[in-house]
């Protein structure tokens, strides 16, 4: 890695890193392929009615795990953020998991839920993923396992589904997870093994014991496919909000996205599928903490060996629970290489101030995690290497006619208290 990016790391200062490995989308050699994120939006089609026999809060939207995007322009202009057009993806209040980890955990829950049934002859081979609902597939499901390594989201939106199916739910949870998330669980009938350790360690024990019992289906946080796909289906969904206000995605009207990241899965999948509906006039940025940039140095060092945070001598220390991981998914950054614009990173202070603006100025209840995802457009306009970014693509000119897009990826299940104590501190940082 570069010394003068090294040193500005270990400084712990939040910083904007361009990939120079970005390359047109149609040239990226990656390890999946486009028709997997078509299948998926088809998939999610198929477990609508399941969805909506498994959750009374699915009713209304006919089993749909979908978000709203919010114009947030009182927002943009209390960050001083400028030219363009604003929104939130508001995946902070996503049904059943009050997070993005809702569009990954769920969808390979419901899948292996539907292979496994089909596999043991409790529903026909042709039979709907509705049938999964039946009384007698579900006693059966009681002795079956799905375990999940989380830091605290992805072990709700697993664990949730997995007891909605009639599954035992094992989740593994990393020393940072915080104390509500285990209650939660613990509450929806989940046991919860709390490792004092980081989230590598908890995944990686929570691996280890799975491979030696075979009535235990792991999801892989690491590794799984299931998940990336799950979570690329937003993109079709961002692209038809996008159609339904008349805003034109092309070279005249680019798309910025700000994606936070913890192991990857969550934003890359979401990135990936954003690339293959909008190409080369989406321009993906993933988001770090200053002390936790798992994906950055992954990256900044090329691919050939694993880096992690502790060895450019970082903490993986920070209030954003989601994205304390000091190693990045290898099977992401190889997807995410050719196809990402680049990284900038955030203090930890910054993430409650932007937490009490989004409340201020938006009404919006994010967690730390998510509001990491509001700093992107100052980070882009107004840094030497956004400045950077936007000529080398012939963007300068166009900044007007841009749409940023700021991914608040959870926060509505946050408990009051809770909420409250972070609101707090955002507000007295601010002022
Ligand atoms: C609120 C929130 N944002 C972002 C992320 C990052 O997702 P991933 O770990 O898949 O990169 C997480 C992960 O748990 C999260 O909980």
């Amino acid at each position: 890695m570069d010394e003068t990016l090294l040193e500005r790391l270990q400084a712990v200062e939040p910083l904007m890193w361009i990939n120079p490995e970005l390359g047109p989308t149609t040239a990226a050699h990656v390890p999946v392929r486009p028709d997997q994120v078509t299948e998926a939006e088809a998939n999610w089609r198929a477990l609508a009615p399941l969805l909506q026999q498994c959750f009374e809060e699915l009713e209304d939207s006919g089993g749909m795990i979908a978000s709203d995007l919010i114009e947030v322009a009182d927002l943009a202009m209390a960050m001083g953020q400028g030219a363009g057009r604003f929104f939130v993806k508001g995946d902070h209040a996503l049904p059943v998991a009050g997070s993005v980890k809702a569009r990954g955990g769920v969808y390979e829950v419901l899948l292996h839920g539907l292979s496994l049934a089909r596999q043991l002859g409790l529903i026909a081979p042709d039979a709907p993923p509705a049938a999964l609902a039946a009384g007698k597939v579900r006693d059966r499901f009681g002795s079956c396992t799905v375990a999940v390594g989380s830091t605290g989201n992805l072990g709700l939106s697993v664990g949730i589904a997995a007891r909605a199916l009639g599954f035992r739910a094992v989740v593994h949870m990393s020393a940072d997870a915080k104390p509500w998330k285990v209650e939660r669980l613990r509450r929806h009938g989940v046991e919860v093994v709390q490792h004092q350790a980081d989230y590598g360690t908890a995944v990686a024990s929570a691996r280890l014991q799975a491979e030696a019992d075979p009535s235990i289906y792991f999801v892989d946080d690491e590794r799984s496919e299931l998940l990336f796909f799950g979570y690329s289906a937003a993109a079709a969904e961002l692209s038809g909000q996008l159609v339904e206000r008349n805003i034109p995605v092309d070279a005249e009207n680019p798309l910025f996205l700000y994606l936070p990241c913890g192991i990857g899965g969550a934003p890359g999948g979401v990135a990936y599928g954003l690339k293959q509906v909008f190409g080369d006039h989406a321009h993906c940025f993933f988001v770090e903490p200053a002390q936790s940039p798992c994906a950055l140095v992954q990256l900044a060092s090329g691919l050939k060996r694993a880096v992690n945070v502790y060895d450019v001598g970082l903490t993986n220390k920070t209030e954003a629970d989601g994205m304390a991981v000091a190693e990045v998914s290898q099977f992401v950054v190889q997807v995410m290489q050719p196809l990402l614009s680049g990284v900038y990173t955030v203090a930890d202070d910054d993430l409650f101030r932007w937490l009490a603006l989004a409340q201020d100025h938006a009404g919006l209840q994010l967690e730390p995690s998510a509001a990491a995802c509001l700093g992107g457009p100052q980070m882009l306009l107004s840094t030497a290497e956004g400045q950077g970014y936007l000529a080398q693509h012939g963007l300068v000119a166009k900044t007007d006619q841009a749409t940023h897009v700021m991914w608040a990826t959870g926060g509505s299940l946050v408990p009051d208290e809770e909420y409250q104590s972070f609101l707090q501190k955002g507000r007295a940082l601010r002022d």
